[in-house]
């Protein structure tokens, strides 16, 4: 999930991945279960938390590094986590937030979402993690999960937004210059805390 930050100039540090955007395919596709927490696993982690503090956001998860495994890492300001094979135990409430994603770069809107989860999965280290969440980290935890599925944030718009919001990712894409642009598609950016 994009930081509520906005920074829009990436990190001059080169970042281990870079991040997967819009029109890769593995950002479609559902990802496996993490069978085994080995070396391999805890370097990908790593990797993509420095990958995510570079662009800066506040979730990634491992198919945005073009990786089909079951984990995000995040850090909404307490340090950072990692979860490993999440699964959403109990949802409730509703909430409206607006929100962005660092493989839609640029775009934000306002998207209607649970507003507390129950969220368990496993940590790093194998030990089985339970959360109750509510508002931002209740609404990572969901875009992460998203990620896991397949899912962006397009397919929570209504028709209308989302045609909008395609027109502007082709237009992005077709431009040589592959620069993102700040083009808004009705977010007002006022919602963040
Ligand atoms: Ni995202």
């Amino acid at each position: 999930m994009k930081s509520p930050l906005r920074r829009t100039a990436r990190s001059a540090d080169a970042a281990p991945y870079e991040v997967r955007v819009f029109g890769d395919p593995v950002l479609r596709k559902v990802a496996d279960e993490v069978t085994d927490i080995d070396g391999k696993v805890v370097k990908l982690v790593d990797d993509m938390l420095e990958t995510m503090y570079a662009e800066p956001g506040i979730g990634l998860a491992a198919p945005q590094v073009g990786v089909q495994r079951r984990l995000f890492v995040y850090d909404v300001g307490d340090g950072p986590e990692t979860i490993v094979n999440p699964i959403i135990a109990e949802s409730r409430g509703e909430w409206v937030y607006e929100e962005g994603c660092l493989s839609v770069p640029g775009l934000f809107w306002e998207i209607v979402r649970p507003k507390e989860i129950h969220l368990t999965g496993s940590d790093l280290d194998g030990n089985e993690v339970s959360i109750e969440a509510d508002e931002l980290l209740a609404r990572l935890f969901q875009h992460e999960l998203d990620h896991l599925e397949g899912v962006l944030l397009l397919d929570h718009l209504d028709d209308e937004t989302r045609k909008a919001a395609l027109k502007t990712l082709r237009e992005r894409y077709a431009d040589p210059t592959g620069s993102p642009s700040r083009t808004s598609t009705g977010g007002n950016g006022l919602s963040l805390p």
